[in-house]
């Protein structure tokens, strides 16, 4: 079983620092952005393999997956054998790339995997995120597995005004995560999706439940995607595609606390999440805090 990381996006937000370098080998602390979502990527039980949907303009992506056995010796003889180590656990992750060269939408990205992923279920992770405990998508492989291998997509509640930039889910919540006492919107419940739609306008949202970036897939989307045409913004979109699978295939939506992952979409998200795994980190904690110095105060109680 496969997931698949879309990366193939040109960085915007990020210029100029992205004029020449791939936004996904940005570092939050000391490992690129993308690896933080491979290793999550891998961490269900099943996955054997991480299919990065990247452009032919950022062949970096690629090297930093790669083995260069003479850059792990050179570190190696200066006696940095705890970096060639990092180098070297990072060319071991079971990574294979396909190449998107038109920027056609999210849709068309997952479709470009499809060889890859083959008649197997798949999860889609959106690389602008990462959960550092990794359990979400083990969540909703224990939801899917207790629908019979269903389809399912991890939601949050968003405020009405905010409803434009996401998909939107109509669903009722039928349950709960296993031992969890959730209802409602609240974190951990379980839908039974209905409807989905993209970007809608406040007033045509069928909830305000919005898809957090973190899907289980069947395979059957594929052949639907193939046949998809532009919807929201023009784009091909994989949202439009699944409210299709509806007719077909039933699909269930976990709740989840996107708090409990790290956005780095935009600088200022990226900024605060290397402030708030520096906290977190052993390593980096007392030394974040020192050179930051005066700035520190208010920042931590
Ligand atoms: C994409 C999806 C959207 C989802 C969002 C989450 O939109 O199309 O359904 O809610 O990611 O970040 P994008 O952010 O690419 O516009």
């Amino acid at each position: 079983m496969k997931a698949i990381i879309p990366a193939a996006g040109l960085g915007t937000r990020f210029l100029p620092a992205t004029k020449c370098s791939a936004k996904e080998l940005l570092p939050v602390l000391d490992k690129p952005v993308i690896q933080y979502v491979v290793e999550e990527a891998l961490e269900p039980e099943g996955v054997d393999g991480v299919v990065i949907v990247n452009s032919h303009e950022k062949p970096e992506i690629e090297k930093y997956f790669s083995v260069d056995e003479d850059f792990e010796q050179m570190l190696r003889s200066k006696g940095k054998d705890a970096l060639a180590d990092a180098v070297h656990t990072a060319s071991s992750l079971p990574v294979s790339f396909v190449y998107q060269d038109e920027p056609l939408g999210l849709g068309h990205a997952v479709h470009c995997a499809a060889e890859a992923v083959g008649d197997e279920p798949f999860f889609i992770l959106l690389g602008d995120y990462f959960v550092p405990d990794r359990k979400m998508c083990v969540n909703m492989a224990e939801v899917s597995r207790a629908h019979g291998g269903a389809s399912v997509i991890a939601v949050a509640p968003v405020p009405a005004d905010q409803v434009s930039r996401y998909g939107i889910i109509a669903g009722e919540c039928v349950g709960a995560l296993e031992g969890s006492d959730a209802t409602g919107e609240q974190e951990g419940t379980v839908w039974k999706v209905t409807g989905l739609v993209e970007k809608p306008a406040p007033e045509e949202a069928p909830s305000h439940l919005f898809i957090v970036g973190r899907y289980l897939l069947s395979p059957a989307i594929m052949d639907l995607l193939a046949t998809q045409g532009a919807g929201a913004g023009g784009e091909i979109q994989l949202t439009d595609s699944m409210e299709r699978l509806l007719e077909s295939e039933e699909m269930y939506a976990l709740v989840v606390d996107p708090s409990e992952g790290c956005d780095t979409g935009t600088p200022a998200a990226w900024a605060a999440t290397n402030a708030r795994l520096a906290l977190a980190s052993d390593t980096y904690r007392a030394a974040f805090l020192e050179e930051l110095g005066d700035a520190a105060k208010g920042l931590v109680g």
